[in-house]
């Protein structure tokens, strides 16, 4: 808890360390509440220096200091400075060897970062200020030193003892103690440090690599566990496999270490050589895990993996480039998720999310660039920003120097800076240097914050054949960046002629027509472009693949969107097209609604043209799931100035109604055809036919007649998996006045209450409920026995369910805001980090309608009076500037 204001940290303040670490020697003597940490360092000072000698200064916090000494001679407390953050030895010689002994107390370390226990097992996690609850240390990015550790424990509590790199000794001592030594060759920064002990079993693999390597593949987990660890293996190797064919690169250690735990502030970790994971990102069997969580599986563990190269290899020189890492490595796994599942439907998937979470952030007080520029408290910076923005930049640089070249570049990057703290700079010069084109003004992504919003006004002259786009680009202000200059787009597009087919493309630069789909380059407020040899009014198809993270406007007739939902050879941009035609109709109902006027219902065009999807027997079953799909209410809301979130649900709901009450046939044809058991398989055809399943079921759930109620029942019990009773069970949570409500609830609970990652499930189903009375049902699942805020997932499970319940949580009343505030002050007690997280949905003030956003502000402002960690402090205060 501060009691001053934090300090801002500015990236325009970097200095290299002062001293550099040759070899860390780390000596573990376990015990729940009195940890022994020794650490031998031996350091010397940076040549860049020219031998102008510097205080030492290691970091270090909540530690006792036991004992320090230099060079074998142990220090009195004169010879050293130490306060709440840091050792200081003002005057050492240019090249010493520095020992410590400090002790930590794992088991009430509530913040899960530094050294902690879960469910008894010890763990760490130390990205990115962790290993200074440790011992003291330069703990910064760009200092990297090659590891030794040993770990010394009780053999009944801690049978296994790991960490980093290669097991070079183990034994038992006379005290009937045992250890085990461990010695990774890489050197690496503080925050890639990982140590596990515990009572944990261990399933086993292997891997070939490409140069014929056997690495060793280990995921370890409490012996409950042991049956729920297939997947996750499976995933791993084809990980593995993936980059080697993709990128040529190969794992190089000889054994790979997946721990999955329970108690875990974020997915999982990257730990050089020992990744420390969620347990909800290993642990799988049809039974208890849904499809979602499938495909979350596979895609965080080849994250992890994935960052044994873009993090571990190269890693960062400091926090500010943070997304040098985490976008480069969320690009990749994105990727491999495409060539895994269907590639069309998770480009759609991960274009909802970055419009969910990441087009909000960057309209919000919080909004920062790719690279920031300054910040409080780095925690806060892990942000949808900082990844999938992060991400999307790289897309783009994919998209314009072609998949070949792009890989080619990230490979000089790599290869140019291996074993090295490096920068986004570095990276960007590098695909610059590769791909031979000029990023001077694509830069302006990594400093600019802000979604920028391409506006397009397309001409067709008839008498020359030839079709104009005219298009503008600006980018609204962010917190601290008034005006923007231009960015440099890839516009991918095609046209489309009048049966649906794809025209060849000829600007009028060419000399021949070339392709059917091109990238148009936009690095100027104002850009026309022109195609000659047109020889029809055509469609035009804008932005395909989503190619740059624009808001893009173009007055598209509605007949215009219900062509391209129908024949786009893109697949995104179907989808894309029935988004927009969804969004324009809600969007006038919620008008009409706000002024009181009587409602036209949806139009005669949309309803018909989502009823040709719903009995398209053609098109991958994925990608009409997604079709059939309206708009979120997140995503509704970021459209408005002023957002009264109950309305948006009434005519969402309204509309839904409205589709029911015309398709209902329909919808009952689709749910039977699909909806026949077999074995479990994620597959994306099944996968597919599962969400059209659950989005027929769902909707026509809406008006349940009781012979409905009764399937829904029976595909509750009767279902084989995980992702069939879930999708049950959260219709029949929603039909308020059916007797089922209560008996499923009781009998999903009774059925899971030992298996936490579906209690979990309970609690977030039965806090997304879309009645009005669900308020009420939170208020009284936070005295459940079951609920606690110890435990991240579960603490996420209820409150951020809640939180995203926009209906329910901005009630009228400002009693939803009141709950989730109380709920984080006690949360920043134990889990600043978590609470800072949690807060997001309270930082959305200044869009609300005046009502609810003076409640909100209210709430805020007597949070930013108390004492509150720097994590939360931040958060608070930046939304109220
Ligand atoms: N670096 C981790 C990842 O993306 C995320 C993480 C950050 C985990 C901070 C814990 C703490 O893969
Ligand atoms: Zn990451």
């Amino acid at each position: 808890m501060t009691t001053q204001s934090p300090q801002t940290k500015y990236l325009k303040d970097y200095l290299t360390p002062a001293y550099l670490v040759d070899q860390v020697e780390l000596d573990f003597y376990l015990s729940p509440t009195a940890t022994q940490v020794a650490s031998t360092l031996a350091l010397r000072l940076n040549p860049d220096r020219n031998g102008v000698i510097e205080p030492l200064v290691l970091d270090g916090e909540h530690l006792q200091l036991v004992a320090v000494e230099v060079d074998g001679v142990s220090l009195e407390p004169a010879d050293y400075q130490c306060d709440d953050v840091s050792l200081t030895i003002p005057a050492p010689p240019a090249q010493l060897t520095v020992h410590i002994i400090t002790r930590i107390d794992p088991l009430n370390n509530t913040a899960l970062e530094g050294l902690y226990q879960s469910n008894g097992i010890f763990c760490t996690q130390c990205e990115p200020e962790g290993f200074r609850k440790i011992t003291y240390y330069p703990d910064r990015p760009d200092v990297l030193a090659p590891f030794r550790v040993r770990i010394e424990g009780e053999p009944a509590d801690c049978p296994v003892l790991l960490s980093n790199g290669n097991l070079v000794d183990q034994g038992v001592l006379d005290d009937g103690r045992h250890f085990a030594c461990w010695e990774d060759p890489f050197p690496k920064p503080s925050y890639l440090f990982a140590l596990v002990a515990g009572n944990l079993v261990c399933l086993e693999d292997h891997f070939i690599t490409l140069s014929e390597r056997r690495v060793l593949l280990q995921i370890f987990v409490e012996e409950r566990n042991r049956n729920d660890c297939d997947f996750a293996m499976e995933s791993l190797k084809k990980a593995m496999k993936w980059e080697e064919q993709v990128y040529g690169l190969e794992y190089d250690l000889d054994r790979y270490m997946i721990v999955a735990v329970d108690d875990f502030n974020m997915g999982a970790m990257e730990n050089k050589g020992l990744n420390v994971f969620n347990s909800k990102y290993v642990l799988a069997r049809p039974e208890t895990a849904t499809d979602n969580d499938y495909l979350g599986i596979e895609a965080v563990i080849a994250h992890e993996y994935f960052h044994n190269w873009t993090g571990n290899r190269v890693t960062c020189r400091d926090w500010f480039q943070l997304s040098l890492k985490e976008g480069l490595t969320v690009l990749r796994d994105q990727q491999f998720s495409a060539d895994m599942q269907s590639a069309a439907v998770k480009r759609i998937d991960d274009v909802a999310l970055l419009r969910q979470y990441q087009f909000p952030e960057d309209a919000g007080p919080m909004a920062h660039p790719v690279r920031p520029e300054s910040y409080v408290e780095i925690n806060n910076f892990y942000t949808t920003t900082i990844y999938n923005k992060g991400a999307e930049v790289i897309r783009m640089l994919e998209t314009l120097l072609g998949r070949e070249r792009f890989v080619e570049g990230v490979r000089l990057y790599l290869k140019r800076h291996d074993g090295q703290a490096a920068t986004c700079e570095d990276f960007v010069a590098a695909l610059e240097q590769a791909g031979e084109v000029d990023l001077t003004r694509f830069r302006r992504w990594y400093t600019q914050a802000g979604t920028p919003e391409v506006q397009v006004v397309c001409h067709y002259d008839c008498a020359t054949q030839t079709f104009t786009l005219d298009c503008q680009q600006s980018c609204p202000a962010t917190p601290g960046q008034p005006d923007k200059e231009p960015f440099h787009l890839p516009l991918v597009m095609g046209l489309l002629g009048h049966d649906g087919t794809d025209l060849a493309l000829q600007l009028a630069s060419d000399e021949a027509p070339g392709g059917t789909s091109r990238v148009l380059e936009l690095t100027q407020s104002r850009q026309q472009f022109s195609f000659v040899g047109v020889q029809e009014q055509p469609v035009l198809s804008l932005l395909r693949g989503f190619s740059a993270p624009v808001r893009l406007t173009m007055e598209d007739r509605p007949e215009d969107l219900a062509f391209r939902m129908a024949y786009d050879s893109d697949p995104f941009n179907r989808w894309e097209a029935g988004q927009q035609l969804s969004v324009a109709e809600l969007l006038q109902l919620y008008r009409q609604q706000l002024e009181g006027q009587l409602s036209t219902g949806l139009s005669q065009v949309f309803v018909d043209a989502w009823g040709v999807v719903l009995t398209d027997n053609e098109a991958d079953e994925s990608l009409l799931a997604r079709m059939l799909q309206l708009p979120s209410e997140q995503y509704l809301a970021d459209q408005l100035d002023e957002v009264d979130p109950q309305r948006i649900r009434a005519v969402r709901e309204q509309a839904l109604r409205h589709l029911l009450s015309v398709h209902r046939e329909k919808l009952l044809q689709c749910y039977d055809r699909y909806s026949s058991a077999g074995e479990y398989s994620l597959n994306p055809v099944a996968v597919g036919r599962r969400r059209l399943v659950h989005g027929c079921l769902s909707l026509l759930m809406l008006e349940p007649d009781e012979l409905l109620q009764d399937r829904c029942l029976r595909h509750y019990q009767q279902a084989g998996n995980m992702t069939d009773r879930l999708a049950a069970f959260a219709a029949l949570v929603d039909c308020r006045q059916s007797p089922l409500r209560d008996q499923v609830k009781e009998d999903f609970y009774r059925q899971w209450k030992h298996y936490p990652l579906l209690l979990d499930k309970w609690f977030s189903t039965l806090a997304s409920g879309r009645h009005e009375n669900t308020f009420f049902e939170i208020e009284r699942l936070l005295l459940h026995p079951d609920f606690t805020l110890s435990n991240p997932n579960r603490a996420r499970s209820l409150l951020g369910a809640f939180a995203q319940n926009l209906a329910v949580f901005h009630r009228q009343d400002g009693n939803g805001y009141r709950l989730l505030t109380e709920q984080i002050r006690r949360l920043d007690k134990r889990n600043p980090q978590v609470a800072a997280r949690m807060a997001t949905p309270l930082t959305r003030w200044k869009r609300l309608e005046p009502q609810r956003r003076a409640l909100l502000r209210e709430e805020l402002v007597a949070l930013q009076q108390e004492n509150l960690s720097r994590d939360l402090y931040e958060i608070v205060n930046k939304s109220l500037v």
